[in-house]
């Protein structure tokens, strides 16, 4: 064996995004294929379970062989195999769980277990093939996690360590762009449409609400849309459209209100997250999750940070959305720590990355 490569072979699997990847101390990524799930549930405007597990089912195998080939290397070479074992849906999990246990089992390596959050923190430390060598991310940082299932900043004095700042007290940060995305007929999923029909707005003048929550650093997105569906109505009536009618909002009009719902989140992100780099005297921000692939609330979070001084490490979209590269940066790190799973290594769909 190859040992003292630093490879590890990486599977994700914990929602609608089948991933396997090849990573190499936790950094870089020598094959990480992606076989997303999104037209699938656009059918259904949302994700049902069984029919992801079963989809995670259909394309696992194919997955691996892409990457497997991608990667040009033996199983001499993969020093252990890590695998999302939570939180996610238990049924995607388990494929994905099963797989890992699989592979790990037929060529003796190491199993290690990886929480998809910290999968999400440790993508900012992925290097594409042929990026050039550039160190990770200083310490103390400040890491925001913003995902379709779960909103929370921490602070990080060290690796692996984390001390919650804050957290949804509700929706998460994607789940609300989901919910709004559906009520201005943009379909599945919320948050690509919701940037993509703001970029068009010409009239900004409507102005969604903002939930400080005082000096928490806790977040709530639930009164947001409950005020979306107050303002998409009153729209709708102003239109002359009934609340039942499919016809959607002129496209003017779904700009405009797309704007404004996207501008309050990221107003509330960012400044949550500034106040408390400032506070704990980051020496850098981490921006991670599905969200995180939003481009203006990289540009005002990317602004605020440099007027402060402060490096910002945000991966690139196609690494901010669920990916296996993510997992094989943080398993790697857990590996190398001294992390071990067992073959009995169960799927956990509630797994709390941090603690305040
Ligand atoms: O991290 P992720 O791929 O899966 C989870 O772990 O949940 O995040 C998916 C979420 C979805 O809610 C999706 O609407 C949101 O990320 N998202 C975006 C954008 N791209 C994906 N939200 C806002 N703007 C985007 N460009
Ligand atoms: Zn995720």
């Amino acid at each position: 064996m190859r040992s003292g490569s630093g490879l590890v072979l990486a599977i994700e699997s914990s929602c609608d995004e089948t991933g396997i990847a090849v990573v190499e101390t936790g950094r870089r990524i020598h094959a990480n294929v992606v076989a997303s799930q999104v037209a699938l549930h656009a059918v259904t405007g949302g994700i049902v379970p069984e029919v992801a597990a079963r989809a995670h089912l259909r394309w696992i195998l194919p997955v691996l062989d892409e990457a497997w080939e991608g990667a040009g290397l033996t199983w001499d070479d993969i020093e252990a195999v890590t695998v999302t074992d939570g939180p996610g849906l238990a049924g995607s999990l388990l494929v994905g769980i099963n797989v890992a246990k699989t592979l790990a089992w037929i060529h003796r390596k190491p199993l290690v277990g990886v929480n998809h959050l910290e999968g999400h923190v440790y993508a900012a430390w992925l290097l594409d093939p042929g990026a050039p060598e550039v160190e990770g991310p200083a310490f103390p940082l400040v890491a925001l996690v913003v995902s379709g299932g779960h909103t929370f900043l921490a602070e990080m004095r060290d690796h692996l360590t984390y001390r919650l700042l804050g957290e949804t007290v509700d929706d998460a940060a994607g789940e609300a762009f989901d919910k709004v995305g559906r009520l201005l007929g943009l379909g599945y999923p919320g948050g690509p449409a919701i940037q993509a029909a703001a970029e068009a707005a010409t009239d900004r003048s409507t102005v969604f609400p903002r939930a400080w929550l005082g000096e928490s650093y806790d977040f709530s997105f639930s009164g947001l849309k409950t005020a979306a569906r107050r303002i998409v109505a009153a729209a709708r009536a102003d239109e002359g459209l009934a609340g039942d009618d499919a016809t959607p909002l002129p496209a003017g009009r779904t700009a405009e209100l797309a704007w404004g719902f996207q501008d309050s989140v990221v107003d509330v992100l960012v400044t949550k997250t500034i106040r408390a780099a400032r506070e704990v005297g980051a020496a850098s921000i981490v921006l991670g999750g599905g969200v995180a692939a939003n481009g203006p609330l990289r540009a005002r979070l990317a602004g605020e940070a440099e007027a402060m001084g402060l490096p910002l490490t945000v991966p690139r979209p196609g690494l901010c959305t669920d990916n296996g590269a993510m997992i094989g940066a943080a398993g790697w790190r857990r590996f190398a720590a001294g992390t071990r799973s067992g073959l009995d290594l169960e799927a956990r769909p509630s797994y709390p990355l941090a603690a305040r």
